[in-house]
């Protein structure tokens, strides 16, 4: 008798097993657990087992009785769910095409900016970086910028406001100079040859320095008070301007391309003599013609630099340049107003 009750739970739970919709799965119920089902029918023939062997008999069929409903509830709850796999949960068409997933990517500012690292890092230049607040003998002095010169009115920068003192002009008024926002990346420049001269690993020295530079300038098409320069530096013995308009050349047909038009103005910065001013043809607006853009300044190390932080200016020349990361991004990709770089809107970030 209790292998005949083995016997029936086994079938019936094979049976179930193959059950895949509600009909079967009814019909399955009647023929197990149904008033006429097996179940009840084996129950029947409990009158005929001997005495002694009722008792465990009868807990047999009622375990196998509690195994065939749970056996049910669960079936019923796999159909419900919608799987239809032999071994219950649920069923995944894993052939089925995904929901799209907008993929995320770096801003263009931070791409162009490891693009241009990367071209001069090709060019044998390492990467270097100052501070964003900075002191006014590293955004000026050392870069031979007199007290007098019209780059340090408090009115053309970001001076910040110092513990201790009443406000920023009280600060000026009692004689001293806030530290500020730095208004130009020369500051690495003065930074890197002040450190490579107090730990003794420089000149030679060949960096770029990436980084962001603040002025009060009204905002419009090609003006913001934050933006991103490039600065360059390159010391060592018997560098000369040739060596700067070649590696500027070879800089502009590497990220712009071979057909890339530049030129090179003279101009005055008190951190170079002689000086002059990087142009670029390109197109910003795609409904207008190409037409000369200034990207920067560059120019030989004035001796004046090098007598400030320590570099013997007989032994030493140099050659560097500071160019502003939102024009070259700009020119490169097309992109009229330079607004566009700082709204975030994801419709713009998303072209590009
Ligand atoms: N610092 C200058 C500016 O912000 C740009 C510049 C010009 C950087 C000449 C240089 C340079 O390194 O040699 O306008």
């Amino acid at each position: 008798m209790l292998e005949q009750i083995q016997q029936l739970e086994d079938s019936a739970l094979a049976e179930l097993a193959q059950v895949n919709d509600a009909p079967a799965l009814e019909a399955w119920r009647v023929s197990y657990l149904g008033s006429k089902g097996k179940l009840k029918g084996a129950m029947a023939g409990l009158k005929d087992v001997p005495k002694a062997d009722k008792p465990a008999v009868g807990q047999r069929m009622n375990s196998a009785k509690q195994s065939l409903e749970t056996a049910f509830e669960e079936a019923k709850s796999r159909l419900a769910s919608g799987g239809a796999s032999p071994k219950g949960g649920v069923q995944i068409d894993v052939t089925e095409p995904a929901l799209p997933m907008p993929m995320g990517k770096s801003h263009i500012i931070t791409r162009v900016r490891n693009e241009l690292c990367d071209v001069f890092g090709r060019m044998g230049f390492d990467v270097a970086a100052g501070d964003e607040v900075e002191d006014d003998e590293h955004n000026f002095v050392k870069l031979n910028i007199p007290n007098n010169h019209p780059a340090r009115e408090p009115i053309d920068n970001f001076y910040v406001h110092e513990p201790g003192v009443d406000s920023v002009d009280a600060h000026f008024e009692a004689g001293g100079r806030p530290r500020m926002l730095r208004s130009q990346t020369s500051t690495v420049q003065i930074r890197v040859m002040e450190d490579a001269v107090a730990k003794g690993w420089g000149p030679p020295l060949k960096i770029v320095a990436p980084g962001r530079v603040y002025r009060p300038d009204t905002v419009d098409a090609t003006h913001s008070f934050m933006f991103h320069q490039i600065e360059g530096l390159y010391i060592d013995r018997k560098v000369t301007m040739r060596d700067l308009k070649t590696t500027l050349f070879q800089f502009a047909k590497m990220y712009f391309g071979p057909d890339a038009k530049i030129r090179l103005r003279p101009s005055f910065f008190p951190f170079t003599e002689p000086s002059a001013e990087f142009d670029m043809k390109i197109r910003l607006n795609p409904a207008k013609p190409a037409s000369w853009v200034e990207l920067g300044g560059c120019g030989m190390v004035d001796p004046a630099v090098f007598e400030s932080v320590g570099i013997d200016p007989e032994e030493w020349t140099g050659f560097a340049f500071g160019f502003g990361i939102e024009r070259i991004a700009m020119g490169r990709y097309g992109i009229p107003d330079i607004r566009l770089l700082y709204e975030g809107d994801i419709r713009f970030l998303s072209q590009i």
